[in-house]
Formats: structure tokens, C-alpha cells, sequence
């Protein structure tokens, strides 16, 4: 009951925070922890949207229990049916038996499937249904793949309140600190937000620009979404960021090096690579080893700079694995519109800048794949500079276009 806190007069938050979960989805690392957000609206009917992970269950039923103070649940809005969010429905329903479950046909089948039991609790909804609750009335909004087929967002139309499911969430617990306003988001926030978006949504970004045009007709003053803070002002910030994302276009022109090296000759060439372009001007360069860095900082990455610049050593003949994993998950995610630069080495049969070039033409959509290849046969030398000066140049001309 002590961590409830007030989005409007009669709407509350009543998820939880979770520190102790090392990787979500048992993929990405969360070291900021992550919060599941839910949203319990008092009126003359009670309504819960959304639930939450089964980790943080019991702070949350304290949670609306404190604020239900004694009255019955009357309806549960499902606006995504990932274990993240739906894994406390039978919690709810084994405390509230007569609670009228929102949601869409898909998102039930789901619920068979995880095996709750919901027969005579289903209210289907579909694009453009509504439901009144008293002084306040929502209606229903399809958003298939945001990030699964079944989510859709609900929309309370009288105050203006977005049900956003998975969009515009981030990683990170809120620790108290439940607005947009009340932390520093651009410094402290926004990379956990990108990561978030890219490695969870980015491959369905067509999906997020319907969504984003749908938004663009009603008249949003807040979003609340399924993890991260609410938003209350300064939507053109996240919004503007979500249409790069969801377009695949960079939020910024600079330049990230990803290396993988065995032996450190091309960790070298890497940062040989760094110091020539900031040298020449472009200081907005950062290096990445691709082998300890895990993946989903790299597709974050990846998604907020122009250029990107492989560096890899050959490995069996062929990719180095982890950079191979990498361009696998740009792949995966869709990733697209960006300018990539090649260094290879390898002690007798340098090969891997020819395969990962392969792979970007063939594999993947709108790569611009520079002509100015390096190759490094075990260290760089003197006979590599020229092809360093030219790779460096290449990326700069490129970045006039
Ligand atoms: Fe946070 Fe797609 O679940």
C-alpha cells in the first residue's frame, strides 16, 4: 500500500519493481532493474489495467487491495497477454471470482493457453469498442505487435489517458519516481529506453507507425505504459524518438566501432580507425568489443548512430561467432538504413570481411556497404594506412549525403 501512487484523481498505479531479475526475457540485462507497470482506475465501477509479473505479485494484490479499500473488482482490462504483464490473472480472478476480464479474441486464446481459467469472464473487445465505467469511458484500439499479435491500448477518452501496453516502456525500476517529470529521462533514462524499444519492438516497426498514427488522432495528456515512468508532458521528446526507431532511422550521425579480436591486432585497427576520424573531425565515435559487450547495448546502439564499422578477425574461416551473433540480431530486429564500414583479419586466409559484407548484402534490407574495405593481415602496418585513411574518408564523404 505504501508504494501506490496517484496518476490522476482517481487513477492509481499499483504495479511493482523488480531489482533482483538479472535478464529479462532471460536475454537482456537489466542492472536498473525493471518496473511492471498497472493502473487500477476507481469509478463508479473499479477497473484494473493490466497485471503484472508473477515476481512482484504480492506488492501488487497489497497494492489494490489498499486501494480498492473493501470494494470488489468489477472489471480487469488485458491489454497484453505476455507473462510480464498477464501473469497474475489468476491471482486476481482467485480474489475478485466475478471479475469481467477486457480484452481481445487472441489475447483470451492466450490465456487458455497458459492455462488460467476464465470461462464466463470473457468481454471481448475489438478496434473501436467502448466500455463505460461511470464518469469515465474507454474505448479499445488494436495494436497488433507491440509487440505481440494479441495487444491492443485502451484509451480512457475522458481524461485522456493511453493504456500504451508495451510502447513506451523502458527498462529500469522507477524507485519511487513515477513521471516523466520527476527524473531526468534524456540523461538518465533514454539509452534504457532505446534498448528496450530495439531489443523487444524493433523488429515490428511498420506495426509502431500504425500505432504512432492511430495516437496522432486522439488527444493524448497521458501514456501509461507497461514498464518505465508515465508520461505527462513533453510527448513530441518520446514520440519523435519512437518515430526514428520504428522508421529505422538513426537519431544521430556518429560513428560505432565494433570489434572482435582474439589477440588485440584488431582491437588495434579498431582504434586506430577511431583516432583517424576523430583526427579528421568526427569526434561522435564510440568502440564496442564485441565480446563483452552484450549483444542488446550493440542493437541499441546500432539503432541510434548513422554509421557502424565491423571489425572482425576471421575465425575458422569464417565470422568471429559473437560478431556473427551480432549481425544475426540486426538482422532479426529489421535493422535497416545505415552506412557499414568493413575491417577483416586473418593470419593466412583473411576472409571474414568478404562474408560479413555477403551478409549485409543479402541478408538484410538498406545496408549501405562501403567500397573502402580494410584488410589486416595479423597487425596493422604501414602497408595498412593508406586503406585506414581511405576507410576514414569514406565514412566522412558518406555522412555529407
Ligand atoms: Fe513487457 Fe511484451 O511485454
Amino acid at each position: 500500500m505504501y508504494t501506490v501512487r496517484n496518476v490522476t484523481d482517481d487513477l492509481y498505479w499499483v504495479g511493482g519493481n523488480d531489482h533482483r531479475l538479472a535478464l529479462f526475457e532471460n536475454v537482456h540485462p537489466i542492472p536498473r532493474g525493471v518496473s511492471y507497470n498497472s493502473y487500477l482506475l476507481l469509478d463508479e465501477k473499479t477497473v484494473l489495467f493490466d497485471t503484472v509479473d508473477w515476481s512482484v505479485c504480492r506488492d501488487f494484490i497489497r497494492n489494490v487491495e489498499s486501494v480498492l479499500n473493501g470494494r470488489p473488482l468489477d472489471y480487469l482490462v488485458i491489454n497484453h497477454m505476455e507473462p510480464d504483464h498477464g501473469g497474475s490473472i489468476e491471482e486476481i480472478i482467485l480474489r475478485y471470482p466475478a471479475v469481467q476480464i477486457i480484452s481481445t479474441e487472441k489475447a483470451f486464446l492466450m490465456m487458455h493457453q497458459f492455462g488460467f481459467t476464465i470461462d464466463g469472464l470473457e468481454d471481448e473487445v475489438k478496434e473501436g469498442d467502448i466500455r463505460n465505467f461511470g464518469k469515465h469511458t474507454v474505448t479499445f484500439v488494436a495494436a497488433p505487435m507491440v509487440h505481440w499479435p494479441e495487444a491492443m491500448v485502451s484509451f480512457d477518452v475522458t481524461d485522456g489517458v493511453l493504456f500504451a501496453a508495451d510502447a513506451f516502456g523502458s527498462f529500469g525500476a522507477l524507485d519511487g519516481k513515477l513521471f516523466n517529470d520527476e527524473v531526468n529521462f534524456d540523461r538518465d533514462w533514454i539509452d534504457d529506453a532505446r534498448r528496450y524499444y530495439t531489443n523487444i519492438v524493433g523488429k515490428y516497426g511498420p506495426f509502431v507507425q500504425a500505432l504512432l498514427k492511430k495516437a496522432g488522432t486522439i488527444d493524448i495528456k497521458i501514456i501509461c505504459p507497461l514498464h518505465g515512468p508515465v508520461w505527462r508532458s513533453d510527448f513530441g521528446y518520446i514520440l519523435d524518438k519512437y518515430d526514428k526507431w520504428s522508421r529505422y532511422e538513426p537519431e544521430e550521425k556518429g560513428v560505432m566501432i565494433v570489434y572482435a579480436s582474439m589477440y588485440g591486432n584488431t582491437e588495434y585497427a579498431a582504434q586506430a580507425l577511431a583516432s583517424r576520424l576523430c583526427a579528421k573531425g568526427m569526434s561522435n565515435v564510440y568502440v564496442y568489443d564485441v565480446s563483452n559487450t552484450h549483444v542488446s547495448y550493440l542493437i541499441s546502439e546500432t539503432f541510434r548512430l548513422s554509421h557502424i564499422v565491423l571489425a572482425s578477425v576471421t575465425y575458422n574461416l569464417g565470422i568471429y561467432p559473437p560478431m556473427e551473433s551480432y549481425l544475426r540480431d540486426m538482422k532479426a530486429l529489421n535493422l535497416q538504413n545505415r552506412t557499414i564500414g568493413i575491417i577483416e583479419n586473418g593470419s593466412w586466409a583473411p576472409k571474414s570481411g568478404s562474408l560479413m559484407a555477403e551478409f549485409l548484402d543479402q541478408e538484410m534490407k538498406m545496408i549501405n556497404v562501403l567500397d573502402e574495405t580494410m584488410t589486416v593481415t595479423s597487425s596493422m602496418n604501414e602497408l595498412s594506412a593508406p586503406d585506414l585513411d581511405a576507410l576514414a574518408d569514406s565514412i566522412l564523404e558518406s555522412m555529407k549525403e
